[in-house]
């Protein structure tokens, strides 16, 4: 059954912004991020611990996570692909960190420069290490529906690393469509056999939304329990490592999707509308929000 209330995690600031071509200020970010916890977000990807040479838009992720007005309740996790970024992020003052693999080879060697075995060898102490500081850590599986190198994945290669994350002790696994190339039918699919070895409430839903199937991706997979759903605020992003991939969907759409069908998210949507305005003005750029556009 549909889920009564949505967790929204935002991820434009780390999702959107890591794709910018153009740097984006320490004070624009904060500025960004400071809206979004005021339009009531509980979660705000915030920035990344990766390597400044492979992408450098999140180089100066400790000054922003140290610059933010942190509000209570909120989380901001930050990306930490192995122990050197998880220092850093814990000496950043970190308490949601998170790790990243791929359902499909080739974009693991892409995207962290390793295998999705070595990679899962390398997450393992870095989840370890983050919950004896009492940090939480999420799980990101990439390529779920798709992947730019090796085109159509099995459901099956997606559950198997979903549940290596999980028993890692990832607390939340979260399934991208990083290409955004999935249909709701294919989602649905990809979840059941997710599900086969993981409770659906651990489970995240995160689509970019090249091909504009994001929302009705949302609505299959919200059908089959899903109650966490990723999103960007004006649809900011893409993915440095998946060419031609569209930012996530937009945040404003999904809650006007999900407040129209009388799904609590705890989101204002004018002030979420207003975040949005912010950063594209800041950036130079149209939003992505259709809902932005209408209500804007
Ligand atoms: P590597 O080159 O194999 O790493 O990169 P290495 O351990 O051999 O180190 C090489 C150099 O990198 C050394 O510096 C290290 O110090 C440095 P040098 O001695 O040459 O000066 N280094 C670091 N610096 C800062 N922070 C670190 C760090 N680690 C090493 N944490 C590595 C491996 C994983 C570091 C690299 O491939 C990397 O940073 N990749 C990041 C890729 C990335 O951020 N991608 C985007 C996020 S994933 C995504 O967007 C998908 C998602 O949204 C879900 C979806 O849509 O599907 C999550
Ligand atoms: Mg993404």
């Amino acid at each position: 059954t549909i889920p009564a209330y949505v967790k929204i995690v935002e991820v434009g600031p780390r999702d959107g912004l890591q794709n910018e071509a153009s740097p984006v200020s320490v004070q624009t970010k904060i500025g960004l991020i400071d809206r979004l916890s005021a339009a009531g977000l509980p979660v705000i990807e915030s920035g990344s611990f990766v390597s400044p040479k492979w992408v450098p838009q999140m180089a100066a992720s400790a000054e922003v996570l140290t610059g933010i007005s942190q509000k209570p309740g909120v989380v901001y996790p930050v990306l930490t692909p192995n122990m050197q970024g998880l220092e850093a992020a814990l000496a950043a003052g970190a308490r949601e960190v998170a790790v990243f693999g791929a359902a499909s080879e080739s974009f693991s060697q892409k995207n962290i420069n390793c295998s999705i075995g070595d990679s899962l060898d390398r997450f393992a102490p870095v989840v370890t290490r983050a919950r004896d500081q009492g940090v939480k850590v999420r799980g990101y599986v990439s390529c779920v529906l798709g992947c730019p190198y090796e085109g159509d994945i099995n459901p099956a290669a997606v559950a198997d690393v979903a549940r290596r994350l999980a028993e890692m002790g990832c607390y939340e696994i979260s399934l991208g469509d990083t290409v955004g190339v999935g249909t709701p039918l294919k989602a649905q699919a990809m979840i059941d056999a997710v599900t086969a070895h993981l409770p659906v409430a651990m489970l995240a839903a995160h689509f970019h939304d090249t091909y504009g199937q994001a929302l009705a991706n949302i609505l299959g997979v919200l059908e089959r329990g899903v109650a966490v759903v990723d999103s960007s605020v004006a649809g900011l992003g893409g993915c440095p490592y998946a060419k031609g991939a569209a930012g996530n969907v937009a945040s404003e759409d999904v809650v006007y999707m999900l407040h129209g069908m009388g799904i609590q998210t705890g989101i204002d949507l004018t002030k979420l509308i207003e975040a949005g305005s912010f950063i594209c003005d800041a950036i130079g750029r149209p939003t992505g929000s259709k809902v932005a556009r209408a209500l804007g």
